[in-house]
């Protein structure tokens, strides 16, 4: 589904990420895990062309060159993803801002009551339905996450890329939204690729690991395999597991 190839970013002397690959299958759920600073996010913005990587980089979604795209057109084509800070509209409703995600994730214009009934339906299946029509901005942080999810969600994804979307959350929360993640791949098929610091968060949900590194990709197991990786272990992972 999604086929990175020595994908390469730099800032100025700066390697942010240096020359990545790997794939992910459809219906898989992937975490990356690494440091502060390793690249994670700009590997994110890269493949959802925020950012233009370097000549020689390659990045395939279904078959699609995405560097021949432009970002608005990224998700359109069914990679949608959430980012490291909240970016709930706090000024409109919850069914607005699942709206908003139905809109911006389709090349078809569609008409308002067929986006309203996709933003509706998203929200019902993250629990979000009996909040339609409160202010986004008085829900509590959990469930402004689960918004981002079901703002996602409403824009009919192949594959969708969450940006530490655990972070902040109690360890009951988090475990919630691990669930909630769990059923979007079970229930709707569609793959997750997944930036999480939380371990328990991600080792119990994900099929397989990366590990990045200084910009480079150290690892790529399954949770098993990682937690006996040595140099995962010594970079990162260290008493943490
Ligand atoms: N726009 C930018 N301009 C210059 N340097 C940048 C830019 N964005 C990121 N960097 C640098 O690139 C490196 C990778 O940053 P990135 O945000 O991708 O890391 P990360 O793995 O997401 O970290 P964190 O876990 O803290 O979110 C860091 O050294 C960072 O300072
Ligand atoms: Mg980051």
């Amino acid at each position: 589904m999604l086929e990175v190839s020595d994908v390469r970013k730099e800032f100025g002397g700066l390697v942010a990420v240096d020359d990545v690959s790997f794939e992910i299958d459809d219906g898989e759920i992937v975490g990356l895990i690494g440091p502060n600073g390793a690249g994670k996010t700009t590997l994110f913005n890269t493949i959802t062309r925020v950012l233009t990587p370097e000549e020689g980089s390659s990045i395939r979604f279904n078959g699609q060159d995405l560097l021949e795209v432009k970002t608005h057109e990224v998700a359109q084509l069914g990679l949608v993803r959430t980012f490291q800070i909240v970016r709930v509209f706090n000024e409109m409703t919850v069914l607005e801002n699942a709206i908003a995600g139905a809109t911006f994730g389709t090349t078809e214009s569609i008409d308002r009551e067929t986006a309203r009934d996709r933003a509706m339906e998203s929200l019902e299946f993250l629990g979000l339905a009996e909040h339609a029509e409160m202010d986004a901005g008085a829900l509590p942080l959990a469930q402004k996450k689960q918004l981002e999810m079901a703002r996602v969600l409403a824009a009919d994804p192949n594959l969708i890329m969450l940006d530490e979307i655990a972070s902040g959350l109690t360890p009951n929360e988090v475990a919630e939204l691990s669930e909630s993640i769990e059923r979007i791949r079970d229930e709707r098929g569609i793959s997750v690729f997944w930036i999480e610091h939380i371990m328990d968060a991600i080792m119990g949900t994900v099929d397989r690991l990366l590990v990045l590194q200084s910009g480079e990709l150290i690892a790529d197991g399954t949770p098993e395999e990682i937690r006996d990786d040595d140099a995962v272990v010594e970079a990162y992972l260290g008493s943490a597991v």
